[in-house]
């Protein structure tokens, strides 16, 4: 799908997104995962901000997103929670930071949009410094064959309308990267997985 096209698509669920009343499941994966972000955090595709009330108040956000009315929506959450952020609009595909610039990388429910999420993996791994911390919250194919099929007739539709994939095998793709798992959490038919991940083998 032409970019343009994908931003307009996020930047009509924009209000459904700051509007958006979460299950308490979701919310505590949140929460798990977020208690080990700290320091300098990036923060990839950051929508309406659905992270912010689980950082702890002295941290130091760096906030991207592609869409500029979530990014309007994660300004306003920021200020609710009081928290230091810093926004920029931009494709995190085409974004680029110096190396090890980051303590902790966060992304919730970002990689099943990216064109190229094995490229922005390498990128994040790049990112982090060396003892810092990648965490993920993120969804993709099952391993349960019903569940799979209907992921797949759907993606197209899914993606079309929405614009985010349903059948990325997110674990598959870490592991043809550099980073380091350390921990990973699976739920729901392996849909979702919590994911804590170090930069560089061997860790
Ligand atoms: C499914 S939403 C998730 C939002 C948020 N991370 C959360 O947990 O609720 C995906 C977000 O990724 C953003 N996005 C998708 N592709 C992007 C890209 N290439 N660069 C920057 N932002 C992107 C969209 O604008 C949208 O805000």
């Amino acid at each position: 799908m032409e970019k343009g096209r994908q931003v307009r698509l996020f930047d009509r669920q924009a209000r459904q997104y700051e509007n958006r009343r979460e299950g308490k499941t979701q919310q505590q994966w949140r929460k798990k995962l977020l208690k080990q972000a700290d320091g300098e955090i990036l923060e990839l595709s950051v929508g309406a901000g659905a992270n912010f009330p689980f950082y702890r108040p002295h941290v130091k956000i760096t906030a991207v997103d592609f869409s500029p009315e979530m990014l309007s929506k994660a300004k306003r959450a920021a200020s609710h929670h009081s928290l230091n952020v810093d926004f920029i609009l931009s494709d995190i595909e085409e974004l680029e930071f110096q190396d090890h610039s980051f303590d902790t990388i966060v992304s919730t429910l970002s990689f099943c949009s990216y064109e190229n999420p094995l490229r922005v993996l390498h990128k994040i791994s790049r990112w982090c410094k060396p003892e810092g911390n990648i965490l993920l919250m993120e969804h993709g194919i099952s391993s349960n064959f019903v569940a799979s099929t209907v992921q797949k007739v759907l993606d197209p539709l899914l993606f079309r309308t929405i614009g985010c994939h349903h059948t990325r095998d997110m674990l598959g793709l870490i592991s043809q990267t550099e980073l380091s798992v350390q921990r990973v959490e699976s739920y729901w038919l392996n849909t979702a997985h919590l994911i804590w991940a170090k930069p560089g083998k061997g860790k």
